[in-house]
């Protein structure tokens, strides 16, 4: 049997366990997924335990995505560029290699709902890890504006700098956006905005990457406009079907994971 496992803190809320058990299973892989948590500042000592305890994949989350990129051996391209890791796997050679799935994990789910990004006009909410991971993975996908609009305007500055097409935006660039993405924490838990529904219109698509709840105050609002409502399922989903693909070299199906991730939502209500 092969062990994958989560690193975080806090862990016990992550919906990962549920995700990749049921992938495991459906795809008859010997394999179990755990959650760990992983005091602040304890990142390097995971990472130790993982070669001593020969496990085969970690994922990461808050608050070790810097910690870990700074203490794997070899960091692929996007992890690099971000100087954050989500998903550690080991080579042949035994080395840690980290990498980063969530933007591309983003893009994909866009993919998957039929959303073409390539010359697509894009404004970014939010500048935060989330943010920067899909500014990144939208301008290696071809997008033609990206457009980041954040509270703190220094931290737009560097997302914006991630990707060529990247700028520093304002609200008034929401109306003329084919695709409007929330990256902010806003509306987590809350009925709160990131932006005035005023400014959305019929025919864009807009992606909540909050999926607690799965339709935010957000989404209701963009259904209303008729616009493209996209919830923050599909990053998840497939930035972890991006990972099995690392560790297992076997694509899990998306929808199991995606089932196995509202089945447990709903068990928490
Ligand atoms: P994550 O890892 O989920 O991206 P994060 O790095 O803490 O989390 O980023 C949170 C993002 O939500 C930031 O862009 C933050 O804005 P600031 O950079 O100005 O802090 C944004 N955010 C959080 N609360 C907000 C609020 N009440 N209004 C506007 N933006 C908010």
């Amino acid at each position: 049997m092969q062990v994958a496992a989560v690193i975080g803190h806090p862990v016990q809320q992550s919906l990962s366990p549920a995700l990749h058990n049921a992938a495991f299973a459906a795809s008859e892989l010997d394999w179990r997924y755990v959650a760990f948590d992983v005091a602040p500042g304890a990142a390097a000592a995971a990472l130790a335990a993982m070669r001593t305890l020969g496990i085969a994949g970690l994922s990461v989350t808050m608050p070790h995505k810097e910690d870990v990129a700074a203490a794997v051996d070899v960091l692929a391209p996007a992890a690099a560029a971000l100087r954050s890791v989500n998903t550690v796997a080991r080579d042949e050679g035994g080395r840690l290699v980290g990498h980063s799935t969530d933007g591309d994990g983003f893009v994909a789910s866009l993919a998957a709902a039929g959303v073409a990004v390539a010359g697509a006009r894009v404004v970014v909410l939010g500048a935060g890890g989330a943010a920067r991971s899909v500014v990144d993975a939208l301008g290696r996908a071809g997008a033609d504006d990206i457009a980041v609009v954040n509270r703190t305007a220094a931290k737009a500055v560097d997302a914006a700098a991630l990707a060529a097409a990247g700028r520093v935006g304002a609200l008034d660039d929401v109306p003329t956006a084919t695709i409007v993405v929330n990256a902010t924490s806003v509306g987590m838990g809350t009925a709160d905005l990131p932006v005035d529904p005023a400014l959305l219109r019929g025919g864009q698509v807009v992606a909540d990457l909050v999926y607690h709840p799965l339709e935010t105050a957000l989404l209701a609002a963009v259904r209303a406009a008729g616009a493209t409502p996209i919830d923050g399922l599909g990053m998840l989903v497939h930035q972890a079907v991006l990972q099995q693909e690392i560790w297992t070299g076997r694509r899990p199906d998306p929808a199991i994971m995606r089932a196995a991730a509202e089945a447990e939502l709903l068990r928490r209500q």
